[in-house]
């Protein structure tokens, strides 16, 4: 049976019943709207943890003055009974009251993930971060000791996540979950349903480019400027894009290629890594 909370109090009570009965618990924090994307996240934490929770919450504090808080998809009985579905069983559903306070007061407190947070989405979307990391430290608040699941489509979020966890000492494991895609290879996303029928024909365009940066990879994995500048080219090839940023970052195991446009008012992301 599901067990819907609106308070951070009640959901923090009965995730802590289940840990005193001896459970574990996982955590898909989310905005809603949710899809097959979601779905694997739920997936992932019901494989490995013995109860989920699932938390549906639009957080304005994440969303710019010009973009589409307002507009912004919130079908909650879609939401609970595919979280059912998928073998949650707790769910916290917080009014932006009981996330800030009354509304008209302002938040005192945010959390700012230096460095990472300066290039890609946090040049483009100023504060965006901020939003993120402050309700996603509330919501690991709320739910305590757990195995939280994030996607890996918002790969740089996963990363500020991670920093997060790891700096304020959250007792929560970060698990990344792998993009999920259309047949056609469009990544998942709750925004795609403002796409137009030729704007979704067009959006494509984005995986198609991040397959052609991963081939040049796979003949020379050093050559970083070529892998993103094919990316970008493809990209800017496509009429109905407006490319806001390709990009290609090091890391330990792989190069990962991260592209973002936009499509009419729709701003898409997509991510690929290649192993090193
Ligand atoms: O990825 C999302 O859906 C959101 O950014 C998150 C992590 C739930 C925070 O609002």
């Amino acid at each position: 049976m599901m067990q819907v909370s609106d308070t951070i109090a009640a959901f923090r009570k009965a995730l802590d019943a289940e840990r005193a009965a001896g459970k574990t618990v996982g955590l898909a924090p989310t905005m809603g709207a949710l899809h097959a994307g979601h779905a694997s996240l739920i997936d992932a934490a019901a494989r490995s943890c013995d109860v989920v929770a699932v938390t549906v919450f639009v957080n304005p504090l994440q969303f710019g003055p010009n973009e589409d808080l307002a507009k912004y998809p919130r079908p909650f009985e879609n939401d609970m009974a595919l979280a059912a579905q998928h073998g949650a069983t707790h769910i916290l559903h917080p009014s932006v009251e009981e996330m800030y306070g009354p509304t008209g007061s302002t938040v005192l407190t945010t959390i700012h993930v230096a460095g990472i947070t300066d290039t890609m989405e946090g040049a483009v979307r100023p504060g965006h971060f901020d939003g993120v990391a402050t309700v996603v430290a509330k919501l690991f608040n709320a739910a305590g000791p757990c195995r939280a699941f994030f996607g890996e489509k918002d790969y740089q979020q996963l990363q500020v996540v991670r920093q997060l966890a790891h700096d304020l000492s959250f007792p929560i494991e970060i698990v990344g979950c792998a993009i999920v895609r259309e047949a056609d290879g469009l990544a998942l996303s709750s925004r795609n349903v403002y796409l137009s029928p030729a704007d979704r024909a067009a959006s494509i365009v984005l995986s198609r480019a991040l397959d052609a940066g991963a081939a040049l990879l796979r003949t020379d994995i050093e050559d970083l400027d070529a892998a993103r500048n094919e990316v970008a080219r493809i990209v800017a090839g496509e009429p109905r894009a407006s490319l806001d940023y390709a990009e290609a970052v090091l890391t330990d195991t792989e190069v990962r290629l991260l592209v973002a446009a936009k499509f009419g008012t729709t701003r898409l992301l997509d991510n690929l890594g290649v192993p090193r």
